[in-house]
């Protein structure tokens, strides 16, 4: 059974920032408030849709592992703000690139890109496909009610790209994990506004609404539950693992999952300062900084987390 490897990643971050500054100059907040509570400087906005922001990752990451569209076996967008409902924005990706192959959405919110990425393993390691392009792509500022601060803060636009290619070396994916817990489907929300009545022409305004506090407590118990599960798979020993990418909603979760994991604190990543929250877009970001820094090398085990509405959480355990 061939094993799945990472071989070509990118990412696109709008140009446009919004610092925590920037947002006290029109809601009552500070940066004061913001840096301390989520570890957030600041934000990229996007005046594109999603779907350019996913294609510009998308022809990076193709660039990156030397490819194609005509390579790509089968295209899996991880988001939750496409430009629409249908089509999919997959298949806007897809004519950008010149692929023929299947391509679709995927709504698994902030766990979706790690979604993406176990199927992808599962379509290789059965053999339907040698190279898949898993993105994770957001453009949440579309969403985002700017009068309400306590969510508005928190969140950023973005997109990241990775092409997962069969491979006959040990290298790749060693586990992955998924899972659901609906009873939490109400904490964390972007519902239309009205009660969705069929003829309802005003029904597509959208409102973002979570518990924080709830979601921190679930957040750490998901991650790290679906982390050691990925660890027991492999027998691998925590010691082992080099570099942990969870996903960044909030610097403070990622500090208590990484204390409670006893994981030592310089092998967590972080780069939610630059960009805040991107959803399905944190861990493939994190990945292309983390590689242009030199923090993942070859050989290197990388154990990457995330959490979500639904709530989904997922975990994979990728060897370099
Ligand atoms: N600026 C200034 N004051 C604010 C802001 C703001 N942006 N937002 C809220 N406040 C005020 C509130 O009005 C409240 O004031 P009051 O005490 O006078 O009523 C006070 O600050 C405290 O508000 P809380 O909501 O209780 O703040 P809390 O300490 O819980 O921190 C936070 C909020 C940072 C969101 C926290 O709950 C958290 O870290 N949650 C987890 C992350 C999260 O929920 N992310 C959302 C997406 S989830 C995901 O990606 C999986």
């Amino acid at each position: 059974m061939p094993n799945a490897m990472i071989t070509g990643w990118g990412k696109c971050v709008p140009p446009s920032v919004l610092t925590n500054d920037d947002l006290s100059t029109f809601m009552p907040t500070s940066d004061e408030w913001i840096f301390p509570r989520t570890g957030i400087k600041q934000r990229h906005i996007s005046h594109v849709p999603c779907s350019e922001l996913a294609t510009v990752a998308a022809k990076r990451a193709l660039a990156a592992a030397g490819k194609t569209g005509d390579d790509i076996d089968m295209i899996i967008l991880a988001t939750c703000t496409p430009d629409t409902l249908i089509p999919n924005i997959a298949a806007t990706v897809q004519a950008e690139i010149g692929a023929t192959c299947p391509a679709f959405d995927i709504n698994a919110a902030c766990s979706g890109f790690l979604y993406g990425v176990s199927m992808a393993t599962g379509q290789i390691q059965n053999g339907q496909c040698k190279n898949v392009l898993v993105i994770g792509a957001e453009r949440l500022s579309f969403i985002i009610d700017w009068s309400r601060r306590e969510t508005a803060v928190l969140f950023g636009d973005g997109a990241g790209a990775a092409v997962i290619e069969a491979t006959d070396t040990d290298a790749g994916v060693q586990a992955y994990a998924m899972n659901n817990d609906p009873s939490g489907r109400e904490i964390l929300k972007a519902s239309f506004g009205t009660n969705m009545d069929r003829f309802d022409t005003e029904a597509f305004n959208f409102h973002l609404q979570f518990d924080g506090r709830e979601i921190f407590k679930r957040a750490i118990a998901g991650m790290g539950g679906l982390s050691q599960q990925v660890l027991a798979k492999t027998n691998t020993p925590l010691e082992d693992v080099d570099l942990v990418i969870p996903h960044q909603a909030n610097e403070r979760i990622i500090d208590t999952l990484i204390g409670k994991m006893k994981i030592p604190a310089e092998k967590a990543f972080k780069n939610i300062a630059n960009y805040g929250n991107t959803s399905a877009a944190t861990i493939p970001i994190a990945i292309c900084d983390a590689l242009e820094q030199g923090r993942i090398k070859p050989g290197c085990t990388l154990l990457s987390c995330a959490f979500g509405a639904g709530l989904t959480s997922a975990a994979a355990l990728i060897k370099w």
